[in-house]
């Protein structure tokens, strides 16, 4: 990731929460050159594999917490800025376990504002999702779009967690700053369609389980344009807002197969689509979301790769990551 045209906050007492996971260590990297940053993660999702090597850095810190531990949200010396990151980021699970993700994503986004409040910080940077948007008729969807109806606890948990960020702005001043994610591809991922595929492929290289008919599409943001963007924005912007942030294009599960199949240069590996609900991949999946990223374009913010080409990206170097860990 070129750390020199993206305009980093500096100075800074940063607490990052969720830092040890995928997005999270790509965000913690460029903020470390010049904030000292302190990870929270429980390291639920991932271990602290990411992270090690900033353990030499003095500006760096670890705390392994829980944001639904409200006592020890509480307990937290303050910070200038809050990057909160930390959540249940799997989507599939909800219709199995639909607690979880009000747990993490809406409580626990509720312990850290009231954390905020307290220690009186005045901004937050917010991982929602386009799940917000449910089956949006209105493709690209922009974020003016509504009735929200999401089709997912997930989806849900973001959205009740932006209503709370929202009304904490308005009762206490802080400044929010809310991001709905598309798909994040990339290096140290470890969820999502490229790994998923990877790892059955390594199993048994013969054939490809694929969850739904495989013309689900979605749009699909490198982690570099996805940190890259939340920061461009966070220079630009004094109050509360929301921001798409995805790619103008969108790829298909079937193509992300064939790239996967061509990077691990496989030839003749039979598909196995599953079919699924309406040819979705899961119960609470949205067949094909695109979101409008005019807002992000008008700010003069320029993505480095288009989906097709993140989702390229990202599964060459899954491919390396993965063959090493
Ligand atoms: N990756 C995507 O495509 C995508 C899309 C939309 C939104 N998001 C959001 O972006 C954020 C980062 O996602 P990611 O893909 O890096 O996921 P991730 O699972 O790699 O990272 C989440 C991190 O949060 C930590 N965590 C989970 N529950 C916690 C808890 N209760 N207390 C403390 N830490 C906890 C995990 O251990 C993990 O390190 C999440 O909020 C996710 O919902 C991601």
């Amino acid at each position: 990731m070129s750390k020199l045209d993206i305009q980093m906050p500096s100075g800074l007492d940063i607490l990052v929460t969720g830092g040890a996971g995928f997005i999270g260590s790509n965000a913690v990297e460029l903020l470390l050159n010049d904030n000292r940053v302190t990870v929270l993660d429980n390291l639920r999702n991932v271990d602290d594999r990411f992270i090690r090597k900033f353990r030499e850095n003095h500006n760096f810190r670890f705390i392994k917490a829980d944001i639904t531990d409200k006592p020890a949200m509480d307990s937290l010396s303050r910070h200038d800025l809050i990057v909160h990151l930390a959540a249940n980021s799997d989507v599939r699970g909800g219709s199995e376990d639909p607690v979880t993700d009000f747990r993490i994503n809406s409580e626990g986004t509720m312990n850290i504002l009231e954390y905020m409040r307290k220690r009186d910080i005045p901004r937050i940077m917010f991982a929602s999702s386009s799940t917000v948007y449910g089956e949006a008729s209105v493709l690209p969807t922009p974020e003016t779009y509504g009735p929200y109806m999401p089709i997912s606890t997930y989806g849900a948990s973001k959205m009740s967690a932006e209503g709370f960020i929202s009304a904490y702005s308005h009762y206490y001043g802080l400044t929010g700053l809310i991001f709905r994610f598309a798909n994040i591809v990339g290096i140290n991922s470890t969820h999502g369609v490229i790994f998923d595929f990877i790892n059955k492929l390594k199993k048994d290289s013969r054939k490809l389980e694929i969850l739904g008919d495989g013309t689900q599409r979605k749009s699909y943001l490198h982690v570099s344009d996805c940190v890259g963007a939340m920061f461009h924005v966070n220079a630009l912007s004094r109050s509360t807002d929301i921001y798409n942030l995805g790619n103008t294009s969108m790829t298909s599960v079937r193509k992300i197969a064939d790239y996967v199949t061509s990077g691990l240069k496989l030839r003749n590996v039979e598909f196995m689509f599953t079919g699924g609900i309406d040819g979705r991949g899961w119960k609470g999946d949205v067949k094909v979301a695109q979101l409008g990223i005019e807002k992000l374009l008008s700010t003069g913010w320029k993505n480095r790769y288009s989906s097709d080409e993140a989702v390229e990206v990202a599964v060459k170097e899954a491919i390396g990551q993965m063959g090493t860990t």
